[in-house]
């Protein structure tokens, strides 16, 4: 449902120069395309985004939030509702020792992955460095369980806190957090009081000290790896597909089946790593769409596997 007036005016008033409406999202993914959203609100506190998540909720309007938009594809139409960035009031990291000598890193959800990395890497604290080069924020890598071959944040994370929207903040150990491949559920007595999907606020993770000399070398050998076989420096959401299992990586099948350079519109599978699909420019939602189901059309023919989009696709 779109927002109304009443909406808007209520938005308005509490969050003056930190809402924007019908907002393109093309300005807020990384691959430079999606419609506006209806409304698209950076909250500056905590107490503010409690209120704006309450509020919504009581008036049952649809909320979507998003990172560093690095792995959404927003429909062209946009977005009903309200689009909610958390960089502004989940931006803080911290190191922290417990009475029995574990060193943990504090990052809050709207914080760079690539920051907490190099955070961890200055603290000479090992563990990190398996998601140097993902883009994104800390929030959407948790709801991700993004991860390489070197590791997911599954294997790292202690902790998580999060919000309900009824506005209650509770924390969720490790052992009520249920990691799969690029995917986290929280079990369900987990959450006090569950209404609707919680937000993430922020995750406690469990780091070793280490040699710094050790880990600056593992972070140049990954980062190098990446640079070399992804598209790193162009428009797109990362991998758009998951892997269909472990040891078969839907790059490898795509280009088997010789899409690389495949262009539909603006919309290109990398010539560099098939798995990922750029915007040359001037793609559209649609165009991406169309060439997400040509691949998966001819990976399904020659291989009779169908693969999974890895990228969330939203929208109206
Ligand atoms: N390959 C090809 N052709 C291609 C791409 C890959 O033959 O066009 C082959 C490679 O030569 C290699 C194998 O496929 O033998 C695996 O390729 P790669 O090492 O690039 O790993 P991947 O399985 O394609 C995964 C993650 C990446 C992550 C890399 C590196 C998924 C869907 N992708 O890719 O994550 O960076 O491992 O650890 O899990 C992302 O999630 O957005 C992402 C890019």
């Amino acid at each position: 449902m779109a927002l109304d007036i009443d909406s808007r005016t209520w938005l308005q008033n509490h969050f003056k120069e930190n809402v924007c409406f019908d907002e393109p999202m093309a300005r807020h993914t990384s691959l430079r395309i999606g419609g506006p959203a209806d409304a698209l609100v950076t909250p500056a506190t905590i107490d503010d985004l409690q209120t704006l998540v309450q509020w919504a909720s009581q008036r049952r309007l649809s909320v979507l939030v998003v990172g560093d938009g690095t792995n959404l594809l927003v429909k062209d139409a946009g977005i009903d509702g309200i689009v909610i960035r958390l960089n502004r009031c989940l931006n803080q990291i911290s190191k922290t020792v417990d009475s029995g000598g574990r060193t943990f890193v504090r990052a809050m959800a709207g914080v760079r992955l690539h920051k907490l990395c190099t955070f961890a890497l200055a603290a000479q604290l090992k563990g990190m460095n398996f998601a140097l080069g993902i883009p994104g924020t800390v929030g959407g890598a948790i709801m991700m369980n993004a991860g390489t071959f070197y590791g997911s944040m599954a294997g790292v994370l202690e902790e998580i806190s999060i919000l309900a929207s009824d506005g209650n903040i509770q924390s969720i150990p490790k052992e009520n957090l249920d990691f799969s491949y690029r995917q986290l559920t929280l079990k369900n007595n987990a959450i006090r009081s569950f209404a609707g999907n919680p937000i993430i606020l922020e995750g406690l993770f469990d780091l070793q000290p280490a040699q710094e000399k050790q880990l600056q070398q593992e972070a140049e050998e990954i980062l190098k790896k990446r640079r070399e076989s992804q598209p790193t420096h162009l428009p797109s959401a990362g991998c758009f597909f998951k892997n269909p299992a472990s040891d078969q990586s839907a790059g490898e099948l795509i280009d088997r089946t010789g899409l690389k350079g495949e262009k539909i519109g603006g919309a290109l599978v990398s010539p560099r790593h098939a798995n990922f699909i750029i915007n040359t420019g001037d793609a559209s939602a649609s165009d991406v769409l169309t060439l997400m189901e040509t691949v998966q059309a001819a990976v399904l023919k020659r291989f009779n596997i169908k693969l999974e989009a890895e990228v969330r696709i939203v929208g109206r």
